[in-house]
């Protein structure tokens, strides 16, 4: 490939077998729309938007154009103290399209910073209203909070935990994951077996105590570890054990927000309220990192006590409300209302299962999971190689078949864009076929 890749040894690669990667590298310089332009000019369909992010495709121009006019008019401005209008502005249009009662937002710059606030968050809620002594903070398995240490200690993902497992958080526990593909094989949507693994948070309430429990985090549907819909009735049942104990309920819409699930938020298609929701990814289309917290208005209201020149909440980083993001985020909001791009994802979602699921028969294949626009495909572990499979269909696509997939071990994940063209999806569908068809 050309000069880019003489250099490639200085860049230490987030999330990748950096050697294995350096052999043969897959470098991107340019997007548009639904593709990919490669170092060497070859286009590449983009079956994951991104990084679960973009999913008004890339390089859209209007977010182009009101991060271009941003940094020119207001590059940065602390928000300590003094802010800009333009957080002020996607502050209100967030919260806007919110659940009701969710009237506050607090600025992050990444779904890892927007989880270890939101657990900081719930911390001192509980310390603000006499309780104190709720610290213990609960995750469920499989889960993923980003890499930070206070997302890495709720998350459940081994390999994440592994290295650093003298070093998490202390007083964190998990309920069980839901993954249950003895019985909820090729669910198309929520699986109906497993409501009854919420009962394992009223385990951990008679274990710790449920009056030192401050918060329970989870992924409406889990994302990064291979895409779990939760059960039917799960979800309503943890609101009700939260709500029996007096703990708070997180989620993490980092990927379900904006319209992954076709609505602004997935607690408004699961139809169950949380306390905290996090967010990033679909707030700015991934054109600039940013995150946020929202809270409903009894969690902010337990902060607005005391003097009113204090600080309530010690917390907060150097570009928390940075105006590009911020910028980008008022664009990125303009353009899913404009284009009525939640109406979009809602359309697409039935192509997107059946394509999806014609890989039931496939001789690799042990499980099809899916809700909203988001799907994975489990293959068998090779014998002796788990994930290789999954590897070499990431990259035979890659090579073979113009087209950017992600692989979770064997588990290939899909976040196709909430503006999709059908035809599109259903080429790129057919070109994996083709690469699982291929390999052993
Ligand atoms: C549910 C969830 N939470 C948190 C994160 C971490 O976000 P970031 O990588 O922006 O820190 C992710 C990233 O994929 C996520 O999916």
């Amino acid at each position: 490939m050309s000069a880019a890749t003489d250099h490639l040894d200085a860049y230490w690669m987030p999330f990748t077998a950096n050697r294995d990667f350096k052999k043969k590298p897959r470098i991107i310089k340019a997007a548009s729309g639904h593709h990919y332009t490669a170092n060497d000019g070859t286009r590449l369909y983009d079956t994951f938007s991104g990084l679960w992010t973009s999913g008004l495709g890339h390089c859209h121009p209007k977010i182009v154009a009101a991060v271009q006019a941003q940094v020119a008019e207001l590059d940065y401005c602390m928000t300590f103290q003094v802010t800009n209008d333009k957080a002020v502005a996607l502050a209100e249009r967030v919260v806007g399209m919110a659940p009701e009662g969710f009237s506050h937002c607090f600025f992050t710059n990444s779904g890892s910073e927007s989880v270890d606030t939101a657990l900081k968050i719930a911390l001192g809620y509980h310390g603000a209203r006499g309780e104190g002594n709720r610290t213990r903070l609960i995750g469920r398995e499989r889960g993923y909070h980003g890499v930070n240490f206070g997302g890495m200690s709720v998350g459940g993902i081994a390999p994440n935990r592994k290295a650093f497992s003298a070093c998490l958080l202390p007083g964190v526990d998990h309920i069980r994951h839901t993954l249950d593909i003895g019985q909820n094989a090729f669910s198309r949507g929520l699986p109906q077996h497993g409501a009854n693994l919420a009962e394992d948070l009223v385990r951990l309430c008679t274990l710790h105590g449920s009056s030192n429990i401050a918060a329970v985090i989870v992924e409406p549907v889990a994302g990064s570890t291979g895409v779990l819909p939760p059960p039917v009735g799960y979800l309503e049942r943890l609101r009700e054990i939260c709500d029996a104990h007096g703990i708070l309920l997180i989620f993490d819409e980092v990927i379900t927000a904006f319209g992954r699930l076709a609505k602004p938020f997935g607690a408004q298609r699961l139809g169950v309220l949380p306390d905290i929701i996090t967010i990033a990814k679909g707030l700015t289309n991934g054109v600039i990192p940013m995150g946020a917290v929202l809270v409903r208005d009894s969690v902010y209201d337990a902060f607005m006590q005391g003097p009113e020149s204090m600080i309530e909440l010690f917390h907060g980083y150097t570009y928390s409300g940075h105006p590009v993001a911020a910028a980008a985020g008022l664009a990125t909001m303009d353009v899913y209302e404009e284009e009525g791009t939640f109406e979009q994802a809602a359309s697409l979602e039935q192509h997107f299962e059946d394509l999806l699921h014609s890989f039931s028969d496939h001789k690799h294949v042990i499980d099809v999971r899916n809700f909203g626009l988001m799907g994975a495909i489990e293959m068998a572990p090779r014998k002796g190689a788990p994930g290789a499979r999954g590897s070499e269909a990431h990259k035979k696509c890659f090579w073979d078949e113009n087209l950017v997939i992600r692989n979770g071990m064997d588990t290939l994940q899909f976040s196709p864009f909430l503006n999709s063209d059908p035809d599109e999806m259903q080429q790129s569908f057919a070109a994996i076929r083709r690469v699982l068809d291929s390999i052993e």
